[in-house]
């Protein structure tokens, strides 16, 4: 079966269409063939409620990670308080002087703590900064982000407040890759949720967080299991 896995992530490896994808594809594969345990990178800037759904997913053993790091702009993040608690390396870096990406100096802090805790996959938990060219690059083909909507419909902020307001029947969550659009990389997985006619947006987004708290931690240990694929916007899921 481990032989199995090794085999399946070679070929993946050797099938790389470009430099970047094959770079993408050795730093998996490292991680999966020498049978190291796959490290998270988490980034958030609130509650950190997917964070906690995913550091529970690892203790209960359906995710076989562990977590490097969580890094937040924010100081006084929940997000920061869970990994605490959890005994989990943690940092503040202060995000410079944008209100919705970080500066320069920023970029450069966040991408030295992720390498530093030399991380496998970047996981975007509620982190309200885009990222752009240094950090994409750094960290290509590996950084995932769940998003409160079924993408591409309702991109950007208050997802379910968007969706109630166009009166959709049925939204939910989306968790993709990320790349130089705003939540627009290949799809991974998505969760649907009904919309109620009593909904107001609390409790729609209550129960669009509560979907997510179960769709992350399976993509993020699909992942960490070598079983994603990318093929241009096309994501697959294979079985090992
Ligand atoms: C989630 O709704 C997620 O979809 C969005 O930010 C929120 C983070 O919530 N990207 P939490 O901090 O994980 O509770």
């Amino acid at each position: 079966m481990w032989f199995k896995v090794k085999l399946s992530c070679v070929r993946r490896f050797q099938a790389a269409r470009s430099y970047n994808e094959f770079e993408q594809r050795r730093l998996l594969c490292y991680s999966i063939v020498v049978n190291k345990l796959f490290r998270l990178g988490v980034l958030g800037s609130g509650k950190g409620s997917n964070f906690a759904a995913i550091a529970d997913a690892i203790d209960a053993g359906k995710m076989s990670a562990q977590v490097g790091v969580v890094l937040s702009d924010v100081e006084s993040a929940g997000i920061l308080a869970h990994a605490r608690e959890r005994e989990m390396a943690s940092q503040f870096i202060p995000p410079g002087k944008f209100r919705t990406k970080l500066d320069e100096g920023a970029e450069r802090a966040f991408v030295a703590a992720l390498q530093e805790a030399r991380v496998d996959l970047i996981v975007l938990a509620g982190f309200m900064r885009v990222l752009k060219g240094e950090f994409l690059r750094a960290f290509e083909g590996r950084i995932v982000n769940i998003h409160p909507s079924l993408l591409p419909s309702f991109p950007g902020l208050e997802a379910w407040k968007q969706a109630l307001d166009h009166g959709v029947k049925v939204t939910g969550c989306t968790v993709h890759f990320v790349d130089a659009g705003v939540d627009a990389g290949p799809i991974i997985g998505q969760q649907a949720v009904p919309v109620l006619d009593n909904d107001t947006p609390e409790s729609l987004h209550a129960r669009i967080h509560a979907a997510e708290h179960e769709l992350y931690p399976k993509c993020v240990a699909a992942i960490a299991r070598g079983e994603i694929s990318v093929a241009g916007r096309r994501v697959s899921w294979k079985k090992s």
